[in-house]
């Protein structure tokens, strides 16, 4: 399947955004603490959450999509401690099963994810908790095994503030015998809307959203209603293409305090925002103004956003650098964005990206999310077409993305056969 964009047309109008697919994905994970029937609104329908709720099925979760954007996790007392060893390899999202299968069964068996081209993923913080917290644990016949006969509180120091590890943690905690404090700990605003999820559920959780994290175990959590996050990234996705065509777009349904890294960079840029309650508006016009960037944690840039920058970068005038801090290898939209005119150049952790005035469409390929996404853009920009293959990639992360660029005037069309639904959806 391929995707075919347009270029060259200056974007406008309003479009909302989805929810957020890495929310979603630890709230249906920590949703297995507690049994009965957990109901997950505005949970984006995309690859990755559909095979959450395959894996979470064959370990005798019953989940069922009521409505497009709702999910029904029906949990039963007895699940099984080993999900498919197959599916569970393809997403990184699954080794947040390994705390909320051990508190709940004393065992839990999950393969390690397969390696991703960002560079290593490695488990070792993940691995360092549930030992902390008291659980034997082994890498074995390319499983994590762990076991206890009940988890007990710690204090554990993480050497990097990482977003799973920290989640995997806090879920692990919340049924722990006793108080574990969780430092250096992770601030996303995922990792604070789970922290709310497990709360409402009986939790006795504070300072997520800091980096010092308490957790009060408690015996048992109870099912819940819940309604995860906007998705910050596919909203700043949704501004950068409003950048880049030098158009004026709104996202909806947004909380843009969770953008604040993101929007001061796209204001360097040039661009005008409009910044309301729930919604932020960009108009562009003039030139891309460069910049230096640099990802990080939150509150730090995204490095989910850091390909989408370097596409509205390779269209500003001057130099700009951008340095990637949180993955090894995640510039893979450099040779990509190369065949459609990009001039940018590695130099250790940092690309640097000459600006030219125009990109031309060329065949590309989308290697993982990030990049697809700012392959589209570029694509968006060029004159004439481009052709994007891998969107299996894409649609992982993105719901429905091309639709709502063309909503906002945009001319981007699947060929190919593999996603018919989305065919429809995205007219
Ligand atoms: N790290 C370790 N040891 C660990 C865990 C992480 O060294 O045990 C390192 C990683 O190698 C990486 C850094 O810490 O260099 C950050 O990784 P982190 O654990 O924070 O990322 P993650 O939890 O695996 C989530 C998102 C990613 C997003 C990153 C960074 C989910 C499901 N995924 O991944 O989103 O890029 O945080 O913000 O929440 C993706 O999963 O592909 C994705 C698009």
């Amino acid at each position: 399947m391929e995707l075919r964009v347009a270029g060259g047309r200056r974007l406008a109008g309003h479009v909302g955004v989805g929810g957020s697919r890495n929310s979603a994905l630890a709230v249906m994970a920590a949703s297995l603490l507690a049994e009965g029937e957990t109901t997950i609104d505005n949970v984006p329908d995309n690859g990755d959450v559909r095979l959450m709720g395959q894996i979470l099925q064959g370990i005798g979760v019953g989940v069922r999509r009521s409505d497009p954007h709702v999910l029904q996790v029906r949990v039963r007392r007895l699940i099984h401690h080993e999900p498919d060893y197959e599916l569970s390899k393809m997403i990184r999202a699954s080794s947040l099963l390994i705390g909320p299968i051990l508190a709940r069964t004393g065992k839990a068996r999950v393969a390690m994810p397969d390696g991703e081209q960002i560079g290593p993923r490695p488990m070792d913080l993940h691995l360092k908790g549930m030992r902390a917290l008291g659980a034997d644990v082994a890498v074995e016949h390319g499983y994590v095994a762990a076991s206890v006969s009940r988890l007990s509180g710690a204090r554990i120091y993480l050497d990097f503030p990482s977003v799973g590890a920290t989640e995997s943690i806090m879920m692990g905690a919340c049924l722990a015998k006793g108080t574990s404090i969780i430092e250096n700990a992770a601030k996303e605003p995922e990792v604070v809307d789970l922290a709310n999820f497990l709360t409402l559920m009986g939790a006795a959780i504070r300072g997520a959203g800091t980096d010092a994290i308490r957790v009060d175990g408690v015996d048992s959590l109870s099912p819940v209603t819940y309604s995860v996050i906007p998705d910050r990234i596919e909203a700043a996705t949704i501004l950068s293409a409003g950048l880049i065509t030098r158009g004026r777009v709104r996202v909806m349904d947004v909380i843009p305090t969770h953008l604040d890294s993101v929007l001061s960079k796209l204001a360097e840029m040039g661009a005008e925002l409009d910044i309301g309650p729930d919604y932020v508006e960009l108009a562009m016009a003039g030139p891309i103004r460069a910049c230096d960037t640099k990802t990080g944690p939150y509150p730090g840039f995204p490095t989910d956003m850091q390909p989408q920058l370097s596409a509205v970068m390779s269209l500003a005038a001057g130099v700009s650098v951008l340095t990637e801090s949180v993955f090894d290898n995640r510039f893979l939209q450099v040779d990509e964005l190369r065949r459609m005119g990009a001039l940018m150049r590695l130099e250790s952790r940092s690309l640097i990206i000459e600006g030219i005035e125009r990109l031309t469409g060329a065949m590309v390929r989308a290697v993982d999310p990030a990049t697809g996404a700012a392959l589209i853009l570029a694509g968006l920009a060029a004159e004439g077409e481009t052709s994007l293959s891998g969107v299996e990639q894409i649609d992982r992360c993105y719901e429905g993305i091309c639709g709502k660029l063309n909503r906002l005037g945009a001319c981007v069309s699947r060929f190919g056969a593999t996603h018919a639904s989305a065919v429809g959806e995205e007219k």
